[in-house]
């Protein structure tokens, strides 16, 4: 997919850059990456802070043939293709808060952002969008920020990483495992989501429409969803939402 990687300099958000390309025809594993995000897009309709040069922001076209129930699979995969290319090519300890977040020491490092695009009430394309902060140092996070986010600079003892190498791996690891999960199947990629989790043992709550829910972490599901077990001993799982650890 490398080969397919266009690089653009300021844009809105590369999320509406890959669907314009992806719109008008291109290939599986078009991916555009850009130097700064103006209108950066968080999950939940939230902010996704892009400075110019700091990171890693990169949107992915998938055309795969599925039904809308597959795509908690596929938030699955990401988080892990990306979880794993920081552990190589940076070298640290990130691990993944459900359903793709990654942390590194509980603070954020990464975030994913999968959005499906239906035609005919079919799922015609998604776009992976994938934010990484690579080269901040503490004092560019506004203060809010600092205790929740942090960046692979300085994860690495101040020690700037390649984005480009990075964002390579990024790319050729998510064809390797988007690959695997055609051929083998989802349950090899949730067994890997697992191994690199830091959600399951923990305690959390869900914030629902309704009410909040409360279990501990217990696996994942065979559609990708959360199993989590209530005080009753209930288990229940959960597709989609955020969660908050409370121990
Ligand atoms: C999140 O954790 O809320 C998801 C953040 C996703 C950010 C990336 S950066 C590249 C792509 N373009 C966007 O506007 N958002 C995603």
């Amino acid at each position: 997919w490398l080969e397919r990687l266009v690089r653009l300099d300021t844009v809105v958000s590369t999320q509406e850059e890959a669907r314009r390309l992806a719109e008008s025809g291109a290939p599986e594993g078009t991916a555009v990456m850009a130097e700064e995000q103006t209108g950066g897009r968080g999950r939940q309709g939230r902010r996704w802070h892009s400075p110019r040069g700091q990171g890693i922001w990169m949107s992915v076209v998938l055309r795969p043939r599925l039904t809308a129930a597959a795509a908690p699979q596929l938030t699955l995969l990401a988080g892990v293709a990306v979880c794993e290319a920081l552990r190589e090519v940076a070298g640290v300890e990130a691990g993944i808060k459900w359903p793709n977040d990654l942390l590194i020491g509980g603070r954020k490092v990464c975030g994913i952002l999968l959005e499906a695009h239906f035609r005919e009430g079919v799922p015609d394309y998604l776009i992976a969008g994938i934010g990484v902060d690579c080269l901040a140092v503490e004092e560019d996070f506004p203060e809010e920020l600092r205790a929740v986010a942090t960046s692979l600079r300085i994860e690495r003892g101040g020690v700037p990483v390649d984005r480009e190498e990075l964002a390579a791996a990024m790319l050729s690891g998510l064809e390797e495992r988007y690959r695997q999960y055609f051929a083998e199947g989802f349950a090899p990629i949730a067994a890997r989501w697992e191994e690199l989790s830091v959600t399951l043992g923990r305690r959390i709550a869900l914030a629902g429409p309704k009410e909040q829910r409360t279990g501990v972490a217990a696996g994942l599901d065979e559609n990708g969803g959360l199993r989590l077990v209530n005080d009753a001993g209930e288990t229940f799982t959960v597709l989609s939402g955020e969660i908050e650890w409370m121990n």
